[in-house]
């Protein structure tokens, strides 16, 4: 008997493009081992915006860690579906910029690594320099920028890959509010435009409410995934949800689920 409700084949279009099964990561060996993260399921669809918000320690960098292939699980699985040529890319939460590299030099970094040609690799970097608003500094060193500036290089030099999945970990953390809103819109609107598959772990629930189709929350380590929401705004949006009712009440919802989470990290039993 053939089943009344078969499931549709997946395809490219509809098929995750990140997916976790029963992924955990502990660090250290034997009774000394420190569980991290899991297990935790995610399936991030293509063009789908994730944002996740956990307390400190939960296991987020770890999982963004693993997704990049920077680290391997410990058990369960993770997987990423891109072409070979378009590469995921990530920023760290702590830049991962190199000293020793201009500004420039920075930015192409991933380009060069994918051999694109060294006159297109140069223009297409100087075109992400100059959307950061820092094209005078494209000679300079990161020794000679603010905090901010160098968080801009690392987004630059993301984006600059043209990734079809990008992995953020706390990208505008450093910054200060009013850049950080005006990065957030400009990240809006690039994503929408590219519907470019984003994971981007926040400490911010604003931040996470303005930017994501769903915002995931995680409890005390090791991370789990506890509840998930749907911000209430259509595609394409702004940044003028921020003053919407929705948006506040939703920003109580997720920080009475985040309250308890953050307690027991600052607080294990
Ligand atoms: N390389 C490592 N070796 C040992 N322990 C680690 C390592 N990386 C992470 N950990 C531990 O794993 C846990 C999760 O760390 P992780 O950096 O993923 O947390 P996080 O959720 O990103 O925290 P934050 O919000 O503060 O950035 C922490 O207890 C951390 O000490
Ligand atoms: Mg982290």
């Amino acid at each position: 008997m053939g089943d009344p409700h078969p499931t549709p084949p997946a395809t490219a279009a509809t098929s995750p493009k990140l997916r976790a099964d029963a992924l955990t990561r502990s660090f250290g060996r034997g009774a000394k081992a420190l569980p991290a993260l899991g297990p935790l399921d995610l399936s991030v669809a293509p063009g789908e915006f994730t944002c996740v918000v956990g307390p400190s320690g939960c296991g987020k960098s770890t999982l963004l860690r693993i997704a990049a292939g920077l680290l391997r699980p410990s058990s369960g699985e993770l997987s990423i579906r891109t072409a070979a040529s378009r590469p995921a890319a990530m920023i760290f939460q702590d830049y991962g910029i190199y000293d020793w590299k201009t500004v420039l030099a920075n930015v192409r970094f991933g380009l060069d690594i994918q051999r694109v040609p060294r006159k297109e690799a140069d223009a297409r970097a100087r075109d992400w320099l100059a959307r950061m608003g820092l094209s005078d500094f494209a000679g300079a060193y990161p020794a000679a920028l603010s905090g901010g500036m160098r968080q801009r290089v690392a987004i630059a030099r993301a984006l600059a890959v043209e990734p079809e999945i990008l992995l953020m970990d706390e990208p505008f953390a450093a910054l200060d509010a009013q850049l950080r809103t005006i990065l957030q819109d400009e990240l809006l609107d690039l994503t929408q435009t590219t519907r470019t598959t984003t994971l981007f772990i926040t400490h911010s629930l604003e931040e996470a409410i303005v930017l994501g189709d769903r915002v995931l929350v995680m409890s005390a380590r090791p991370g789990r995934i506890i509840a998930e929401r749907r911000p209430p705004f259509g595609r394409p949006r702004t940044g003028t949800v921020r003053s919407a009712p929705e948006f506040t009440t939703l920003k109580s919802e997720l920080w009475e689920l985040l309250r308890g989470e953050v307690h027991r990290e600052a607080v294990p039993a």
